[in-house]
């Protein structure tokens, strides 16, 4: 497994592949989620790209940029055996050198949700995926459905600037409680970890009364919010029921839907969400 940072290098490397070539976009930390999407690219890809970037235009001036957990010797051996060529670990100032003024912004729909509540988080994301896709030039580049908005984002991005490469999106990956699993879930102590779980209890509760045929997104919407309200630990950011491409909020499910959270244990933010096929 090669690992190399430069542009030079991503290119050289990039030139030395014959076939298909898979990229898995990361921030580092991984976990069993992350290692689903290498597992997946090794199945579909003859090379495999990783790479590991903590991108510091992503984070708001209030997030946790400097504290976003990282350990990158445990990140090589877990990604090794899985069949990785190649890891790409770029610095900031190789992404963002003195005098860098290139942005890509997706419009309307990251405006909504995640996009509400963290002010140029959605600007930061594409323009670094942007960067990683000309670096990586992958036939295929694999995300995970946890970030779901940001799935839907990058997959309008890469139609809009005609990259020429597929989407994949992987589903969820949960511990046996239920919890997505997240970089982020080892800032739980013992008694949030158990309390992070109103995510997925709440979601359920929405499914459910959706599988019995409930299909008025205000009432699925207020379902979420009163198992989350039931939770002493947890604070509601938002939950949402709306439209899975556009992300507009819906009055009817009809279509496939998707609901979404975020809450607050404590002072870590979680995300999760449901598809409604
Ligand atoms: O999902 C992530 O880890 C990041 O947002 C991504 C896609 C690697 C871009 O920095």
């Amino acid at each position: 497994m090669k690992v190399v940072s430069t542009i030079n290098e991503i290119h050289a490397a990039r030139r030395s592949f014959s076939g298909t070539v898979g990229l898995v976009p990361t921030m580092g930390y991984l976990h069993e989620g992350h290692l689903s999407l290498i597992r997946r690219a090794r199945d579909e890809c003859d090379h495999v790209v990783v790479s590991i970037f903590v991108n510091p235009t992503q984070f708001g001036p209030s997030e946790d940029l400097s504290k976003y957990p990282r350990d990158l010797d445990r990140d090589l051996k877990l990604i090794e055996p899985l069949g990785t060529d190649l890891v790409w670990m770029p610095t900031a100032e190789i992404m963002y050198p003195q005098g860098y003024q290139t942005w890509v912004e997706v419009e309307a729909m990251t405006r909504s949700l995640e996009g509400a509540h963290r002010p140029g988080h959605f600007k930061g994301v594409t323009t670094v995926v942007a960067k990683l896709f000309n670096g990586v030039q992958p036939h295929k580049a694999y995300f995970g459905q946890k970030d779901a908005q940001q799935a839907a984002v990058i997959r309008q991005m890469t139609r809009d600037l005609n990259f020429p490469l597929e989407i994949v999106v992987c589903p969820i990956v949960r511990e046996p409680d239920g919890l997505a699993m997240s970089s982020r879930n080892v800032y739980l102590d013992p008694e949030q970890r158990k309390a992070a779980t109103v995510l997925y209890r709440s979601l359920s509760a929405a499914k459910d009364a959706y599988d019995k045929g409930e299909r008025d997104a205000e009432k699925l919407r207020q379902l979420m919010k009163d198992v989350v309200a039931s939770e002493p630990l947890a604070q509601m950011q938002y939950v949402s029921c709306a439209d899975y491409e556009t992300l507009q909020e819906l009055e009817n499910v009809t279509g496939k839907s998707l609901l979404s959270m975020a809450v607050f244990i404590g002072k870590t933010r979680l995300i999760d969400n449901f598809v409604l096929e």
